[in-house]
Protein backbone atom coordinates (compact mmCIF):
# COMPACT_ATOMS: atom_id res chain seq x y z
CA UNK A 1 0.00 0.00 0.00
CA UNK A 2 1.04 3.57 -0.90
CA UNK A 3 1.41 6.04 1.10
CA UNK A 4 1.68 9.68 0.42
CA UNK A 5 4.61 12.30 1.50
CA UNK A 6 1.25 14.73 2.64
CA UNK A 7 -0.49 12.22 4.53
CA UNK A 8 2.95 10.98 6.63
CA UNK A 9 3.40 14.39 6.97
CA UNK A 10 -0.08 15.77 7.90
CA UNK A 11 -0.22 12.72 10.50
CA UNK A 12 3.02 13.28 12.01
CA UNK A 13 2.33 17.01 12.83
CA UNK A 14 -1.36 15.86 14.03
CA UNK A 15 0.29 13.01 16.16
CA UNK A 16 2.97 16.28 17.50
CA UNK A 17 -0.48 18.43 18.26
CA UNK A 18 -1.70 15.51 20.70
CA UNK A 19 1.61 14.75 22.29
CA UNK A 20 2.23 18.26 23.31
CA UNK A 21 -1.36 19.26 24.10
CA UNK A 22 -1.06 15.60 26.35
CA UNK A 23 2.20 16.90 28.11
CA UNK A 24 0.74 20.44 28.70
CA UNK A 25 -2.39 18.78 30.19
CA UNK A 26 -0.22 17.06 32.37
CA UNK A 27 2.11 19.74 33.39
CA UNK A 28 -1.41 21.90 34.37
CA UNK A 29 -2.44 19.09 36.09
CA UNK A 30 0.62 18.51 38.12
CA UNK A 31 1.02 22.03 39.00
CA UNK A 32 -2.89 21.80 39.93
CA UNK A 33 -1.99 19.11 42.33
CA UNK A 34 0.74 20.98 43.50
CA UNK A 35 -0.97 24.37 44.32
CA UNK A 36 -3.96 22.57 46.26
CA UNK A 37 -1.29 19.87 47.63
CA UNK A 38 0.75 23.54 48.94
CA UNK A 39 -2.79 24.95 50.00
CA UNK A 40 -3.58 22.00 52.33
CA UNK A 41 -0.32 22.17 54.19
CA UNK A 42 -0.43 25.64 54.20
CA UNK A 43 -3.88 25.18 55.67
CA UNK A 44 -2.95 22.66 58.25
CA UNK A 45 0.38 24.91 59.25
CA UNK A 46 -2.55 27.61 60.29
CA UNK A 47 -4.03 25.26 61.86
CA UNK A 48 -1.18 23.69 64.25
CA UNK A 49 -0.15 27.46 64.95
CA UNK A 50 -3.60 28.52 66.06
CA UNK A 51 -3.68 25.02 68.33
CA UNK A 52 0.18 26.10 69.54
CA UNK A 53 -1.01 29.45 70.24
CA UNK A 54 -3.93 28.67 72.57
CA UNK A 55 -1.62 27.10 75.31
CA UNK A 56 2.08 27.80 74.79
CA UNK A 57 3.42 29.94 77.12
CA UNK A 58 0.48 29.88 79.69
CA UNK A 59 -0.30 28.61 82.74
CA UNK A 60 -1.43 25.01 82.07
CA UNK A 61 -4.45 25.18 84.51
CA UNK A 62 -5.49 28.59 83.44
CA UNK A 63 -6.63 27.77 79.83
CA UNK A 64 -10.18 29.36 78.46
CA UNK A 65 -12.38 28.67 75.81
CA UNK A 66 -11.40 31.77 74.51
CA UNK A 67 -7.79 30.69 73.67
CA UNK A 68 -9.19 28.26 71.22
CA UNK A 69 -11.28 30.79 69.39
CA UNK A 70 -9.23 31.31 66.91
CA UNK A 71 -8.13 27.65 65.81
CA UNK A 72 -12.27 26.56 66.02
CA UNK A 73 -12.81 29.66 63.49
CA UNK A 74 -10.03 28.38 61.12
CA UNK A 75 -11.65 24.77 61.13
CA UNK A 76 -14.76 25.01 58.38
CA UNK A 77 -15.25 21.37 58.05
CA UNK A 78 -19.15 20.12 58.29
CA UNK A 79 -20.90 17.42 58.66
CA UNK A 80 -23.90 16.47 56.96
CA UNK A 81 -27.36 16.45 58.68
CA UNK A 82 -28.26 13.12 60.07
CA UNK A 83 -24.62 11.82 60.22
CA UNK A 84 -23.45 13.13 63.62
CA UNK A 85 -23.02 10.50 66.17
CA UNK A 86 -22.06 11.19 69.81
CA UNK A 87 -20.96 8.22 72.40
CA UNK A 88 -20.33 8.52 76.43
CA UNK A 89 -18.31 4.91 78.04
CA UNK A 90 -17.30 3.05 75.22
CA UNK A 91 -14.97 5.14 73.09
CA UNK A 92 -13.67 1.54 71.41
CA UNK A 93 -16.70 0.21 70.10
CA UNK A 94 -17.77 3.60 68.46
CA UNK A 95 -14.88 4.16 66.96
CA UNK A 96 -14.80 0.65 65.43
CA UNK A 97 -18.10 0.94 63.83
CA UNK A 98 -17.37 4.17 62.34
CA UNK A 99 -14.42 2.90 60.50
CA UNK A 100 -17.20 0.23 59.20
CA UNK A 101 -20.38 2.53 58.83
CA UNK A 102 -18.70 5.26 57.28
CA UNK A 103 -21.59 7.56 57.09
CA UNK A 104 -21.55 8.61 60.09
CA UNK A 105 -19.00 11.05 62.02
CA UNK A 106 -17.98 11.18 66.01
CA UNK A 107 -15.60 13.78 66.55
CA UNK A 108 -12.72 11.89 66.70
CA UNK A 109 -13.58 12.10 62.42
CA UNK A 110 -13.27 15.51 62.17
CA UNK A 111 -9.95 17.13 61.49
CA UNK A 112 -9.54 18.26 64.97
CA UNK A 113 -10.84 15.58 66.88
CA UNK A 114 -8.48 13.31 64.87
CA UNK A 115 -5.39 15.65 65.85
CA UNK A 116 -6.05 15.51 69.28
CA UNK A 117 -7.11 12.08 69.75
CA UNK A 118 -5.09 10.10 72.34
CA UNK A 119 -2.74 12.75 73.06
CA UNK A 120 -1.79 14.90 76.29
CA UNK A 121 -0.57 18.47 75.64
CA UNK A 122 0.63 21.87 77.98
CA UNK A 123 2.55 24.42 77.49
CA UNK A 124 5.10 26.49 80.69
CA UNK A 125 4.46 30.36 81.66
CA UNK A 126 8.86 30.08 81.50
CA UNK A 127 9.11 28.87 77.94
CA UNK A 128 7.55 28.85 74.68
CA UNK A 129 8.00 25.30 74.52
CA UNK A 130 5.65 22.50 74.77
CA UNK A 131 6.27 21.14 78.38
CA UNK A 132 7.72 17.44 77.92
CA UNK A 133 7.83 16.71 81.26
CA UNK A 134 4.37 16.65 82.64
CA UNK A 135 0.94 18.08 82.21
CA UNK A 136 -2.05 18.95 84.47
CA UNK A 137 -4.50 15.48 84.76
CA UNK A 138 -7.70 16.91 83.49
CA UNK A 139 -9.30 14.83 86.67
CA UNK A 140 -6.62 14.98 89.56
CA UNK A 141 -5.38 18.04 88.98
CA UNK A 142 -7.33 21.23 87.41
CA UNK A 143 -10.12 21.22 84.88
CA UNK A 144 -9.28 24.13 83.06
CA UNK A 145 -5.88 22.34 81.67
CA UNK A 146 -5.12 22.70 77.72
CA UNK A 147 -7.24 19.16 77.18
CA UNK A 148 -10.28 19.52 78.82
CA UNK A 149 -10.64 23.17 77.51
CA UNK A 150 -9.83 22.10 73.69
CA UNK A 151 -12.45 19.07 74.35
CA UNK A 152 -15.24 21.27 76.09
CA UNK A 153 -14.95 23.43 73.00
CA UNK A 154 -14.61 21.44 70.29
CA UNK A 155 -17.54 19.35 71.59
CA UNK A 156 -19.55 22.31 71.82
CA UNK A 157 -19.15 23.29 68.30
CA UNK A 158 -19.68 19.64 67.22
CA UNK A 159 -22.89 19.39 68.54
CA UNK A 160 -24.11 22.96 67.61
CA UNK A 161 -23.29 22.09 64.04
CA UNK A 162 -26.21 18.93 64.22
CA UNK A 163 -28.99 18.66 62.26
CA UNK A 164 -31.52 16.39 61.62
CA UNK A 165 -31.18 12.65 63.79
CA UNK A 166 -28.43 12.80 66.08
CA UNK A 167 -27.35 9.26 67.35
CA UNK A 168 -26.20 8.86 70.41
CA UNK A 169 -24.23 5.46 71.61
CA UNK A 170 -24.06 4.99 75.13
CA UNK A 171 -22.39 1.97 77.50
CA UNK A 172 -25.55 -0.41 79.10
CA UNK A 173 -22.83 -2.42 80.85
CA UNK A 174 -22.57 1.45 83.38
CA UNK A 175 -25.04 1.72 85.96
CA UNK A 176 -24.97 5.15 84.91
CA UNK A 177 -25.16 5.11 80.99
CA UNK A 178 -25.79 8.64 80.50
CA UNK A 179 -23.83 10.50 83.29
CA UNK A 180 -23.92 14.48 83.36
CA UNK A 181 -20.95 15.12 84.52
CA UNK A 182 -19.21 14.01 81.05
CA UNK A 183 -19.12 15.95 77.94
CA UNK A 184 -22.23 14.24 76.26
CA UNK A 185 -23.91 14.43 79.69
CA UNK A 186 -22.83 18.43 79.85
CA UNK A 187 -21.82 19.68 77.01
CA UNK A 188 -22.96 18.56 73.71
CA UNK A 189 -26.92 17.73 74.62
CA UNK A 190 -27.15 20.86 76.29
CA UNK A 191 -25.53 22.57 72.71
CA UNK A 192 -28.22 20.39 70.66
CA UNK A 193 -29.89 23.16 68.26
CA UNK A 194 -33.82 22.25 68.67
CA UNK A 195 -34.47 24.49 65.42
CA UNK A 196 -31.88 22.39 63.60
CA UNK A 197 -32.22 18.91 65.16
CA UNK A 198 -35.38 17.40 65.44
CA UNK A 199 -34.37 13.74 67.04
CA UNK A 200 -31.72 11.96 69.39
CA UNK A 201 -31.55 8.64 68.84
CA UNK A 202 -29.80 6.31 71.56
CA UNK A 203 -28.00 2.92 71.20
CA UNK A 204 -27.34 1.57 74.96
CA UNK A 205 -25.30 -1.14 74.08
CA UNK A 206 -24.24 -3.76 76.54
CA UNK A 207 -20.40 -5.35 76.83
CA UNK A 208 -21.11 -8.91 75.58
CA UNK A 209 -21.17 -11.73 78.43
CA UNK A 210 -21.88 -8.47 80.81
CA UNK A 211 -25.41 -8.65 82.19
CA UNK A 212 -27.39 -4.86 81.60
CA UNK A 213 -26.61 -2.82 84.49
CA UNK A 214 -28.73 -0.45 82.32
CA UNK A 215 -30.83 0.21 79.07
CA UNK A 216 -33.39 2.14 77.63
CA UNK A 217 -36.45 1.21 80.09
CA UNK A 218 -33.87 2.26 83.14
CA UNK A 219 -33.37 5.73 85.13
CA UNK A 220 -30.22 6.84 83.36
CA UNK A 221 -31.88 7.19 80.10
CA UNK A 222 -34.85 8.29 81.17
CA UNK A 223 -33.08 11.35 82.39
CA UNK A 224 -31.72 11.63 79.14
CA UNK A 225 -35.48 11.42 77.47
CA UNK A 226 -36.49 14.23 79.90
CA UNK A 227 -33.65 16.74 79.18
CA UNK A 228 -34.62 15.98 75.55
CA UNK A 229 -38.52 16.40 75.56
CA UNK A 230 -37.98 19.27 77.81
CA UNK A 231 -35.80 20.97 75.32
CA UNK A 232 -38.32 20.25 72.42
CA UNK A 233 -36.74 16.86 70.66
CA UNK A 234 -38.28 13.62 70.05
CA UNK A 235 -36.11 11.09 71.91
CA UNK A 236 -35.94 7.50 70.57
CA UNK A 237 -33.81 4.61 72.20
CA UNK A 238 -32.86 1.15 71.19
CA UNK A 239 -31.08 -1.74 73.25
CA UNK A 240 -28.18 -3.66 71.49
CA UNK A 241 -28.45 -1.68 68.51
CA UNK A 242 -28.09 -4.79 65.60
CA UNK A 243 -24.96 -3.31 63.59
CA UNK A 244 -23.08 -2.32 66.47
CA UNK A 245 -23.63 -5.60 67.97
CA UNK A 246 -22.40 -7.23 64.88
CA UNK A 247 -18.85 -5.38 65.55
CA UNK A 248 -19.20 -6.46 69.08
CA UNK A 249 -19.37 -10.18 67.63
CA UNK A 250 -16.70 -10.22 65.55
CA UNK A 251 -14.26 -10.92 68.99
CA UNK A 252 -16.95 -13.28 70.12
CA UNK A 253 -18.39 -15.01 67.48
CA UNK A 254 -19.07 -18.22 69.56
CA UNK A 255 -20.89 -16.26 72.93
CA UNK A 256 -24.87 -17.21 72.97
CA UNK A 257 -25.85 -13.99 72.30
CA UNK A 258 -23.87 -13.43 69.10
CA UNK A 259 -24.75 -17.13 67.93
CA UNK A 260 -28.33 -16.60 68.04
CA UNK A 261 -30.07 -14.24 66.43
CA UNK A 262 -29.13 -11.08 66.98
N1 LIG B 1 -10.75 16.21 79.82
C1 LIG B 1 -9.96 15.36 79.15
N2 LIG B 1 -10.34 14.14 78.84
C2 LIG B 1 -11.56 13.78 79.20
C3 LIG B 1 -12.45 14.61 79.89
C4 LIG B 1 -11.99 15.87 80.21
N3 LIG B 1 -12.74 16.75 80.89
N4 LIG B 1 -13.62 13.95 80.07
C5 LIG B 1 -13.44 12.76 79.54
N5 LIG B 1 -12.20 12.66 79.03
C6 LIG B 1 -11.60 11.52 78.38
C7 LIG B 1 -11.53 10.29 79.25
O1 LIG B 1 -10.19 9.81 79.18
C8 LIG B 1 -12.46 9.32 78.61
O2 LIG B 1 -11.85 8.08 78.32
O3 LIG B 1 -12.43 11.28 77.29
C9 LIG B 1 -12.84 9.94 77.29
C10 LIG B 1 -14.31 9.91 77.08
O4 LIG B 1 -14.98 10.22 78.27
P1 LIG B 1 -16.39 9.56 78.54
O5 LIG B 1 -16.82 9.90 79.93
O6 LIG B 1 -16.34 8.12 78.15
O7 LIG B 1 -17.33 10.25 77.49
P2 LIG B 1 -17.70 11.75 77.43
O8 LIG B 1 -17.09 12.55 78.54
O9 LIG B 1 -19.18 11.83 77.27
O10 LIG B 1 -17.00 12.22 76.07
C11 LIG B 1 -17.38 11.69 74.83
O11 LIG B 1 -17.23 13.90 73.91
O12 LIG B 1 -15.33 13.35 72.73
C12 LIG B 1 -16.59 13.95 72.65
O13 LIG B 1 -18.15 13.97 70.83
C13 LIG B 1 -17.41 13.13 71.69
O14 LIG B 1 -19.68 12.45 72.22
C14 LIG B 1 -18.32 12.28 72.58
C15 LIG B 1 -18.07 12.74 74.00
Amino acid sequence: CQISKKALIGFGVGLLVVISFSLSLEANTATCFLDIFLERISALMMILDAFKSAFLSKNPCNITKEDYQPLLKLDTQTIACNKTLFWSKLKDLVHQYTRVQQELFTLEDTLLGYMADHLTWCGDPSTSDLNYQSCPHWRNDCSNNPGSVFWKAISQKFAEAACGVVHVMLNGSFTEPFDKNSIFGSVEIFNLRPEKVHTVQAWVMQDIGKGPSDSCSGSSLNELKLIVNKRNMTFVCQNNYRPARFVQCVKNPEHPSCRSKI
